[in-house]
Formats: C-alpha cells, sequence, structure tokens
C-alpha cells in the first residue's frame, strides 16, 4: 500500500510540481486548493507521472479556518500521513481580512499550516 502525502497549494506552481515529484516516488498524493477544475486537471497531471496509489484532490480554502479544520478532520481519520508539505503561502499587498476577520497572510501563512 502506498504512503499517504499531502501537498496544500499542491494544484499550481511548486506544489503541484511536488505533488508530481512525491507521486513519481510512489506516494498516495493529496493535491488542496480551492478550484476544483484545477484541482481536476493536476490529479491527471500528477496521475500521468504516479507509480503507486492514484493521486486525488480535495477542495479548501485555507484562508478559513473552518475549512482548514473539516479538511484536517477528514484527513486525521484515514489515518497517519508520511508527508505533509504546508506549501500553502501568500503575500496581500493591501491589507485584507479573511472570513474570520483575521489579517489575510498571518491567517494563510502562519495559522492555517498550524
Ligand atoms: N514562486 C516563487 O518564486 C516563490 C518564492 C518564494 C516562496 N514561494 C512560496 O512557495 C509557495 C508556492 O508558490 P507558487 O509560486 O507555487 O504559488 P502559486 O503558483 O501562486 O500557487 C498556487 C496554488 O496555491 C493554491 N492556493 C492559493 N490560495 C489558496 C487558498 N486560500 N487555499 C487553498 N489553496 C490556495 C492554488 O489553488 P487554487 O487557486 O485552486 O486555490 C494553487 O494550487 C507559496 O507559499 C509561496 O509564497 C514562492
Amino acid at each position: 500500500m502506498s504512503e499517504r502525502a499531502v501537498v496544500t497549494a499542491g494544484t499550481g506552481g511548486i506544489g503541484l510540481e511536488t505533488a508530481k515529484g512525491l507521486a513519481r516516488h510512489g506516494f498516495a498524493v493529496t493535491v488542496v486548493g480551492r478550484n476544483a477544475d484545477r484541482g481536476t486537471s493536476a490529479v491527471e497531471e500528477i496521475s500521468a507521472v504516479a507509480t503507486g496509489a492514484a493521486p486525488r484532490f480535495l477542495a479548501a480554502d485555507l484562508a478559513s479556518l473552518d475549512q482548514v479544520r473539516a479538511l484536517a478532520a477528514h484527513l486525521a481519520v484515514e489515518g497517519p500521513l508520511k508527508v505533509l508539505v504546508n506549501n500553502i503561502g501568500a503575500m496581500f499587498t493591501q491589507r485584507r481580512q479573511t472570513v474570520d476577520g483575521i489579517e489575510s497572510s498571518f491567517a494563510v501563512n502562519h495559522l492555517s499550516p498550524y
């Protein structure tokens, strides 16, 4: 059975390349992002190089602490992870707040991975 790996913000950019690398090494990779279409195309790309279990996409907006907690609960009931890549990160040039009323960069970069 493949060991499990999760890559947040894994449907594009550095996260997608990381997910593909893990899948090439036989990990069952879960990528997390907000957009389902990006998720679907990421899973197709990852599947093309995977040597272990099929990859999957889970939707979550990691700027929302409710969605972070729901994602964590979903993953936790499935058992331990071998690899967690906390790749999510953002830098907002204008001050803005999340749905929880927290400054967005702090929420996404620090609270969400924690
Ligand atoms: N690229 C660089 O030169 C560079 C340099 C230093 C550090 N970094 C850091 O490396 C990490 C990845 O960078 P990158 O350039 O690969 O970024 P990127 O291309 O902008 O990453 C996009 C990924 O982030 C997801 N994402 C964005 N906001 C999200 C949210 N609120 N919740 C869930 N997923 C979200 C996107 O999916 P959806 O749009 O579907 O949500 C997509 O999977 C970031 O932490 C970045 O700060 C990058």
